[in-house]
């Protein structure tokens, strides 16, 4: 029913939101209104594919800015939003926490802010049927030691990084919307996504960006550190499920049961790489150990046994096959590469690593 409606999609320029998007529009009928305002890692290459489809619309905003918010709530008349939003990378608001405060913290308070004015507004039956789903992260819970339990919606908020701290803080503002004002929200909290269309800044596009560059390999640390990996439009499934069948008020963690040592997952990078495009050395003689990331979390691991049991979601992909598909996408769009790494990009390089990253140490 819920599924019948248009939606507004924020940050579905974005490496996730895009995937939704275009699944979304694969999969459903109804109109999709994308806000974003297209900072370094928006980017409406994601979206070319569905450019001339009548049921999409783009429109470029900051979540920040409530009233014009507030207006393509009016316009657009959706029965659900998909809050996808933010600054997303760890080391970044490492860097500049301002940005992570502001677009996370304060953007999704005046998001939320215009949501509910609209929301306010409807008719009882629109009023009752409509969704605001926010969008999180394991990494508001912490920090696991190796053989702790893996996270569940109950596990205490532990947030580490400027990053999680922020998310953190919005997805509490989420919550008290709905205990305060009935506002019917929904949070998914969700581990290390992987797929097409991701940034090369995280951790698998880079690794495969440098190995065919022939640049050293950065693993931060003794490599040691753990993530739980999940294709990313098995994470698209997954807030489609809790849209159309989750509780309002309830969270709902989403994992790929994929625990792995970050050494291992760039070791499985090489050697899909060694077989994809070979070359004279094997890719992981570039691997190099560098500086570790400030307060970097030891281990992430989901329990997802509530939306599997609640709602009968599960992930479809596998992880050697979603990596091979990862890594085949990266190989066969080297012009999406070129575009999104030329320009601010080499910035970021240049400022996260030493210019001799090529033997050398992450720079703080
Ligand atoms: P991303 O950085 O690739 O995309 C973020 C998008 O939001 C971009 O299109 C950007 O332009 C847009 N945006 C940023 N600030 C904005 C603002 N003020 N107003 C409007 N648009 C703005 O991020 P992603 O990896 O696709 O993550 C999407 C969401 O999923 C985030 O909320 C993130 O916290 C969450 N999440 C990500 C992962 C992951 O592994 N990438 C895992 C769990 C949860
Ligand atoms: O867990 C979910 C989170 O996953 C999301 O909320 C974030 O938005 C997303 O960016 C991601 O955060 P991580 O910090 O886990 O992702 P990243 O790809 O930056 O790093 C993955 C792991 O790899 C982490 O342990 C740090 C390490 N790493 C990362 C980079 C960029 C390296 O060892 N070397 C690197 O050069």
């Amino acid at each position: 029913m819920l599924l019948k409606s248009p939606i507004v999609v924020t940050g579905g320029a974005g490496f996730i939101g895009s995937n939704f998007v275009l699944q979304w529009l694969a999969e459903q009928q109804t109109n999709v209104t994308v806000l974003d305002n297209l900072t370094y890692a928006g980017n409406l290459e994601n979206l070319t594919s569905v450019e001339k489809d009548k049921r999409y619309h783009f429109v470029l905003g900051d979540i920040v800015d409530g009233g014009s918010m507030r207006q393509l709530l009016d316009e657009q008349r959706p029965g659900a939003v998909v809050h996808f939003a933010a600054e997303s990378h760890v080391d970044r608001s490492i860097l500049g926490p301002a940005e992570f405060i502001r677009t996370n913290i304060e953007g999704t308070f005046q998001l939320l802010e215009a949501v509910r004015g609209y929301w306010s507004e409807l008719p009882t039956p629109q009023q009752r049927a409509f969704r605001f789903l926010h969008v999180s992260t394991d990494e508001v819970y912490g920090s696991l030691t190796p053989t702790a339990l893996a996270f569940t919606e109950e596990t205490p908020y532990a947030p580490n990084s400027p990053y999680s701290a922020s998310k953190a803080a919005s997805d509490h503002l989420v919550r008290a919307y709905y205990h305060t004002y009935g506002l019917p929200v929904l949070t998914t909290n969700c581990s290390n996504n992987y797929g097409p269309h991701q940034f090369p800044e995280k951790l698998i596009p880079l690794v495969v960006l440098n190995a065919l560059k022939g640049l050293p390999i950065p693993v931060y640390g003794d490599g040691q550190n753990v993530r739980d990996w999940l294709f990313v439009t098995d994470h698209c499934d997954g807030i489609r499920t809790v849209l159309e069948r989750g509780v309002p008020g309830q969270t709902y963690n989403i994992g790929g049961r994929q625990e792995m040592s970050n050494l291992d997952l760039v070791q499985q990078i090489c050697i899909v790489l060694d077989e994809l495009k070979p070359t004279e050395k094997p890719y992981a003689s570039l691997i190099t150990f560098v500086k570790d990331r400030p307060g970097h979390d030891r281990r992430y691991a989901m329990n997802t046994s509530k939306i599997e049991r609640e709602l009968g979601w599960q992930p479809r992909e596998t992880f050697a096959g979603g990596l091979r598909k990862t890594i085949q996408w990266y190989l066969d769009n080297p012009e999406w590469v070129e575009h999104v790494t030329s320009g601010s990009y080499r910035e970021w390089i240049d400022l996260q690593y030493e210019p001799s990253s090529l033997t050398g140490a992450a720079k703080r």
